[in-house]
């Protein structure tokens, strides 16, 4: 069966190589993809017609959407009333993660448990309650905003500054919501669902800052690993108890049409996990530990998911951990320059994983081309021995002014 994935980074690899142990290189094509994708073709993803044309020529049957934007633009109903299988939520669907205001309402109505909030729609009105919560409060833009519509305050000056930055892009009147701050570790729970039921990926955790100990800007991500140590079997309980399944209840009782990947933000408190987000797809960069971990392979569970058989499958991983360290353009996330040569790709050996984010390939030669350029991943018997692998091939692999974390699976747990 030959497969499109569509989107550009490390995550896709990750799922185009994971298809690819079903079906051969040859028939897993990556649209857009990169320079270290194998079978990449650069068409334009964002015209659909493009894409079911593409299809239609390389008699492609199946498509699996990485990304969110696609998904919140409507890929999957306009494929939907074609003959070409898609993996993904409808436009509706991935309201979930679309919508922040959207998808509290989701997890209020069908009593996911999550901290408590208010929905406002210019900072005067959202004083009162601010100062109900000390000034300790998350301030959310409503719309997608590529991760910069978030706002962690703890005193009335993150508050101030978050109001500036906020109406500087969209003016007085924008939608927003206003919740409580939780404390706590935060960890990545991602499923796959055919609506009838969702099986669980390994629980991930990603290192989102730049700076080691999770210190400086945030950025699209600086690696992951999996599974996360604290994660027992009574914490995945209660996860199943208050939040996947009254998810999935949820989409059931709003008839919504979900058949995909989704992903649960959550927040490891005191008093038990909280729903902080969800996405609509896989995480990137947890995409690149936790399908490594998965034994079974993806395209049947893909398949099953589109024909509502996902429960007679039950999910297999591998024994130990997966670390993943991401090389990024010194620079990063602000400015950064592109098109450096990478060296070393081909001496990491075969027990470390490399799936490429930011790379072009110029002339046979692989080079920079983004913020986020490779996510080198090592396997261990334990979280160490995956650190240290993932490391070792990190320090194989050189390109101008790299840049890397070097604490990535260290994090200091408050469970
Ligand atoms: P979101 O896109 O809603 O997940 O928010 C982005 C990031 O902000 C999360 O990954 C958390 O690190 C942080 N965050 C969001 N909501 C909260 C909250 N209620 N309490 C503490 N941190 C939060
Ligand atoms: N790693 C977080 C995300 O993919 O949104």
């Amino acid at each position: 069966m030959k497969v499109a994935v569509i989107g550009s980074g490390g995550r896709e690899h990750a799922i185009a190589w994971k298809l690819a142990q079903t079906e051969s290189w040859d028939n897993i094509f990556t649209l857009p993809g990169n320079g270290g994708i194998p079978n990449s073709h650069a068409i334009d993803t964002t015209n659909f017609a493009h894409i079911e044309t593409f299809c239609r020529q390389k008699g492609i049957e199946l498509i699996v959407v990485g990304p969110e934007i696609p998904l919140s633009a409507g890929i999957v109903d306009y494929f939907r009333t074609t003959d070409i299988l898609i993996l993904g939520p409808t436009k509706q669907a991935a309201l979930l993660e679309g919508s922040k205001i959207w998808a509290k309402q989701f997890m209020q109505k069908h009593k996911v448990t999550t901290a408590a909030s208010q929905t406002f729609t210019n900072s005067s009105n959202a004083y009162h309650f601010i100062q109900s919560l000390n000034n300790q409060c998350v301030i959310k833009y409503d719309g997608l905003a590529a991760g910069k519509g978030v706002f962690v305050c703890y005193n009335t000056a993150d508050v101030t500054d978050a109001f500036n930055e906020l109406e500087a892009q969209y003016g007085k009147q924008f939608p927003f919501l206003v919740e409580e701050l939780l404390l706590g570790d935060e960890i990545s729970i991602i499923g796959i669902t055919d609506g009838n039921t969702i099986q669980l990926l390994q629980p991930s955790q990603d290192h989102k800052q730049l700076l080691d100990n999770d210190l400086g800007p945030n950025t699209g991500g600086m690696g992951a690993f999996c599974p996360v140590p604290f994660c027992n079997d009574a914490l995945m309980q209660q996860i199943k108890t208050h939040i996947v399944s009254p998810t999935l209840n949820g989409l059931q009782a709003e008839g919504l049409d979900y058949k995909g990947f989704i992903y649960f933000g959550l927040m490891i408190t005191p008093t038990g996990p909280k729903a902080l987000e969800y996405n609509a797809r896989l995480g990137d960069p947890e995409t690149e530990v936790i399908l490594p971990s998965l034994k079974s392979d993806l395209l049947p569970l893909v398949l099953a998911c589109l024909n509502g058989t996902l429960s007679q499958h039950k999910l297999q991983f591998h024994e130990g951990f997966f670390v993943d360290v991401v090389l990024t353009s010194g620079g990063y996330p602000k400015q950064y320059s592109k098109g450096y040569p990478i060296s070393g790709l081909d001496t990491v050996g075969d027990e470390v994983l490399v799936f490429h984010a930011g790379t072009d390939l110029q002339n046979s030669q692989i080079v920079t081309n983004g913020g986020r350029v490779l996510n080198i991943v090592g396997q261990g018997s334990t979280l160490n021995n995956a650190i240290a692998k993932a490391y070792e091939g990190v320090a194989k692999i050189s390109f101008k002014d790299a840049y890397y974390r070097k604490d990535i699976g260290q994090r200091k747990s408050s469970n």
